[in-house]
C-alpha cells in the first residue's frame, strides 16, 4: 500500500491588518497586555467571504502538488464560520477552484478543524475510496468578535491554509493521530445563539464567548498528553521530533505545551504574532510558512497539535516526503481592497458599539 502524502501546500491572508493599536481604539486594552500575554502583535481581517479566502489557499496548494482542479475527488472545507448554513462553504470552493468532479464537505471542530480533515484526506486515500483531497482550513472569525469584549477580540483573524493528500511511493505521511472531544465542556468556548437555538441572551449577535483561563489549561494539558501519546503510537520520543506545528493561539499556550513534552523552543513553529488565533486556518498556515522559511526538511517529523471549541483537541505525528518546493506556483490571490482593517470592522461596531 503505498502511503497517502501532503503533495501540495498553500495560504491567503487577506491584506488588512488590525494592530493591537487599533485595538487599543476600540475596547479597554493595551498593546504591552496583549503582546505579554498573548505573544500577538496584528491580525488579518478579511474582505473577501471565508470561500474566498480557501479557493486562493487551495489553489496554491493544487499548484505547490502540479495538480488541475478536475484531478481532486474530495474537497474538505475545515470552518467555524463559513459563508452560508447552506450550502457549505466547501461546495462554494469546489466552484472557485474549479474542482468539477470532486465531492465536498465542510467540517466543524473549531481549532482542531484541519487536523480532523487531514485525518480523514488521509484514511480516504488510505483506503483507496478518494485518490486526491483538498484540505483547507478556512475562517473569517472576525466577523463573530464582540469589539468591545477585549477578552476575546483581542486574540483572533481571519485566513486559510490548504494541503493536498494523494497517494505516494514514498515512505512516511501520517504515523499516527489522536482525535478527541469533551462535549460536556461545550460552554466555554462557543458561538451562542449562531444556530437552531435562536437567538443568543438579550438578542445579541451571535459572537465569541470564552472562559479564557480556564480553555488556557485545558488547552496545554489536552495538546500536551495527546502529543505524547501519538509520539508512542508511532514508536518515537520527544528527541525524534524535528518541529512541532501547535494551534496557533497563544505563545504562552504554545510554550507551556513545548515546556510539558521537553521539546526545544527552536523546534517549535510559532507565527501568531503576525495573524493571531486563525481557528482552523492557523496549522496549515504554519505549516506552509515553515515549508517557505526552510525549516521542513526532506523526511522531517513534524508533530501537529490543536484544541479547540467542542471541545475538541488532536495531534499527529507526520513524516515529510522527499520534495519540500513547490512543483509550479499559482497567481491566485484575492480581489485588491484599499479598505483598512479597522474600516471592515464598522459591522461589528455599529452592531456591538464601541468599548473602551
Ligand atoms: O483556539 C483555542 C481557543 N482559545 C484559546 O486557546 C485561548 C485560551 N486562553 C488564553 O489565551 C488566555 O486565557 C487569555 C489570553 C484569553 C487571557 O489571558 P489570561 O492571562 O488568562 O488573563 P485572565 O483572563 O486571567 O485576565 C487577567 C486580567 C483580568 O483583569 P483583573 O481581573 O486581573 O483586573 C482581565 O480582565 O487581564 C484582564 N484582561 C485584559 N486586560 C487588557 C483580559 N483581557 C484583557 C485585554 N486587555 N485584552
Amino acid at each position: 500500500m503505498t502511503a497517502p502524502m501532503i503533495t501540495g501546500w498553500g495560504k491567503c491572508l487577506p491584506p488588512a491588518v488590525l494592530s493591537n493599536a487599533d485595538l487599543e481604539r476600540l475596547t479597554d486594552t493595551s498593546d504591552a497586555w496583549i503582546s505579554t500575554r498573548t505573544g500577538i502583535k496584528g491580525r488579518r481581517i478579511s474582505h473577501a467571504e471565508t470561500s474566498d479566502l480557501a479557493a486562493v489557499a487551495g489553489r496554491h496548494a493544487l499548484a505547490a502538488a502540479g495538480l488541475s482542479p478536475a484531478e481532486i475527488d474530495l474537497v474538505i472545507v475545515a470552518t467555524c464560520t463559513p459563508d452560508r448554513l447552506v450550502p457549505s462553504a466547501a461546495a462554494l470552493v469546489q466552484a472557485k477552484v474549479g474542482a468539477v468532479r470532486a465531492a465536498a464537505l465542510d467540517l466543524n471542530a473549531a481549532c482542531s478543524g484541519f487536523l480532523y480533515g487531514l485525518v480523514v484526506a488521509d484514511q480516504m486515500v488510505r483506503t483507496g475510496s478518494m485518490r486526491r483531497v483538498l484540505v483547507i482550513g478556512a475562517e473569517k472569525l472576525h466577523f463573530f468578535l464582540d469589539f468591545t469584549d477585549r477578552a476575546t477580540s483581542v486574540l483572533f483573524g481571519d485566513g486559510a491554509g490548504a494541503v493536498v493528500v494523494e497517494p505516494s511511493e514514498e515512505e512516511g505521511g501520517l504515523l499516527s493521530f489522536e482525535l478527541g472531544t469533551d462535549g460536556t465542556a461545550a460552554d466555554i468556548l462557543c458561538i451562542a445563539g449562531s444556530g437552531t437555538e435562536g437567538a443568543p441572551a438579550a438578542e445579541r449577535r451571535p459572537r465569541v464567548e470564552m472562559e479564557g483561563p480556564t480553555v488556557f489549561r485545558r488547552a496545554v494539558e489536552a495538546m500536551g498528553e495527546a502529543s505524547a501519546r501519538v509520539l508512542e503510537k508511532a514508536g518515537l520520543t520527544v528527541a525524534d521530533v524535528d518541529l512541532l506545528i501547535p494551534h496557533q493561539a497563544n505563545r504562552r499556550i504554545v510554550e507551556a505545551t513545548a515546556r510539558r513534552l521537553g521539546l526545544d523552543e527552536g523546534k517549535v513553529m510559532v507565527n501568531l504574532e503576525a495573524y493571531g488565533n486563525t481557528s482552523a486556518a492557523s496549522i496549515p498556515i504554519a505549516l506552509a510558512e515553515a515549508l517557505e522559511a526552510g525549516r521542513v526538511g526532506a523526511g522531517a517529523r513534524l508533530l501537529f497539535a490543536a484544541f479547540g471549541g467542542g471541545l475538541t483537541w488532536a495531534a499527529a505525528v507526520y513524516r515529510w516526503g522527499a520534495r519540500v518546493a513547490p512543483l509550479e506556483v499559482s497567481e491566485a490571490a484575492l480581489p485588491p481592497t484599499s479598505r483598512s482593517g479597522r474600516d471592515l470592522l464598522e459591522p461589528n461596531v455599529v452592531f456591538y458599539g464601541k468599548g473602551g
